[in-house]
């Protein structure tokens, strides 16, 4: 049977724990996104790991564990300028690189997450 869903058609949850490890560890090592975040990426990293496997059509893991995701209003402490919804996308597209997630998921993918960074967009300053 062909796959019916991202989250299945990249390998489930294997790969979706690759893709969050390799990001932010990329965050971690970028100038503009690392004072946004705590000191500890544990917890982020967790939650992300549930929201974009519900995202892509594996498990409700998020919705179980923290319910509606509201994600601007939980994005809305930290100004998020373009340059972070862009630095934020090029981390995920070279993380996506080293997941060894591969076309067509990688466009379907990144399409969606375009959207989702873009409507996290929060401030017109940027302060670096
Ligand atoms: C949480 C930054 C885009 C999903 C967070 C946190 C920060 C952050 C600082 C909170 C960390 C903490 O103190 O716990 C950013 C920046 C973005 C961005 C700078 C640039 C546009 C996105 C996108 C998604 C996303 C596009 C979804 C695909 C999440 C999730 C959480 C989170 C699921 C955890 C929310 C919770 O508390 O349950 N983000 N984020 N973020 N972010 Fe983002």
């Amino acid at each position: 049977e062909r796959p019916t869903t991202v989250y299945q058609a990249i390998g489930g949850a294997a790969t979706m724990e690759k893709l969050v490890d390799a990001f932010y560890n990329r965050v971690e090592q970028n100038a503009l996104l690392r004072p946004l975040f705590p000191p500890s990426f544990d917890e982020v990293r967790e939650r992300q790991y549930w929201f974009l496997t519900q995202l892509f059509g594996g498990p409700r893991l998020y919705q179980e564990k923290r319910g509606q995701p509201m994600l601007r209003a939980r994005h809305l402490p930290f100004p998020i300028t373009e340059k972070h919804a862009q630095a934020w996308l090029s981390c995920m597209y070279e993380a996506m690189v080293e997941a060894e997630i591969t076309e067509p998921a990688r466009e379907a993918m990144l399409q969606r997450l375009t959207m989702t960074a873009y409507h996290m967009v929060n401030t017109e300053i940027d302060t670096d």
